[in-house]
């Protein structure tokens, strides 16, 4: 397993596992690994030759109030990670190698970016499409992986490599979670004892939803009503939003009569987490 910090590496590999006939197999990430990003990394390694793991703390994607700063990173830890998932390459660029002083263009999305995260965060979803139209430039995959715990994310990539032509096949990956219930999540480090055990009601209650669905109910203000009653029983929660869309388009819709989206964000104390489940 190799660490590259620059462009023009990645590119010279690349070029050498394509000029054998490999295929390559990309997975995105910011780092601080743990299962959910290794199950992404054994799905690339069993469907591709060879697989590129990036990790790069994106700031383009944060907004002046998030946690840039103290996002945590530990680059010795996720090789091992890599390794022992059969990953053959870290992508590890600063900045500067991904953002020249002189930086000026941008990948944005209308319509599937108006809600959910993309309204608490509005400049998130232009710098996620930027800096993955640019790691799939840099790496040129076959198949790139990404996982159905940022669900939105996943159908906003979707739709751009559609929209943009991108031969790429993206490839979703459910999510991973604690024995608890609890989605894995590289931010569940910033949650003390106390704020660990509550932020279980995320899980619970998308549990809770799936049932109410699962059961027939259509009516997704009652079924939301509910949700929400569960999570404010919580005292540390504070909800962003809990909303039922459209899985296609990402718009919110009142009735139960196609493949929909339950997503959420929650705050445990000042730690922001997200989870959702999905029907097809
Ligand atoms: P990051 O939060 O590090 O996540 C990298 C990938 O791992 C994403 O596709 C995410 O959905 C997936 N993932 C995270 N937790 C998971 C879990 N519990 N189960 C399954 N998959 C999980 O998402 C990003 O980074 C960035 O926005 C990125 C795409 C790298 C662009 O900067």
């Amino acid at each position: 397993m190799t660490i590259l910090k620059t462009v023009a590496e990645v590119r010279e590999v690349v070029r050498r596992w394509h000029s054998q006939g490999l295929s390559v197999g990309l997975v995105p990430t910011m780092g601080y690994l743990h299962e959910g990003h290794a199950s992404l990394i054994d799905k690339s390694a069993e469907q591709n030759d060879k697989t590129v793991v990036s990790v790069f703390v994106n700031p383009m994607q944060f907004g002046p109030s998030e946690d840039l700063d103290s996002y945590p990173r530990d680059l010795n830890r996720d090789a091992d990670i890599v390794s022992a998932h059969g990953g053959n390459v870290i992508f590890n660029p600063e900045p500067e190698e991904m953002y020249h002083s002189d930086f000026s263009s941008f990948v944005d999305m209308t319509v599937l970016t108006d809600e959910l995260c993309g309204l608490s965060r509005p400049v998130h979803f232009r710098g996620v499409c930027t800096v993955v139209t640019k790691l799939f430039n840099i790496v040129k995959p076959d198949r790139a992986y990404f996982g159905q715990k940022d669900a939105q994310q996943l159908a906003v990539i979707k739709h751009m490599v559609s929209d943009l032509n991108m031969d790429i096949e993206i490839i979703g990956c459910p999510i991973v979670r604690e024995s608890d219930g609890l989605a894995k999540s590289s931010r569940n480090t910033y949650l003390n004892r106390e704020e660990r055990k509550a932020a279980v009601v995320l899980s619970e209650t998308i549990k809770l939803g799936e049932t109410l669905v699962k059961n027939g109910e259509t009516d997704c203000a009652g079924i939301l009503a509910k949700m929400k009653a569960n999570i404010d029983k919580e005292p540390l929660a504070e909800i962003d939003y809990v909303k039922i869309v459209d899985a296609s388009t990402m718009q919110q819709i009142e009735k139960i009569d196609r493949p929909i989206l339950c997503a959420m964000a929650v705050y445990i104390g000042k730690t922001r987490l997200i989870d959702n489940f999905f029907t097809e």
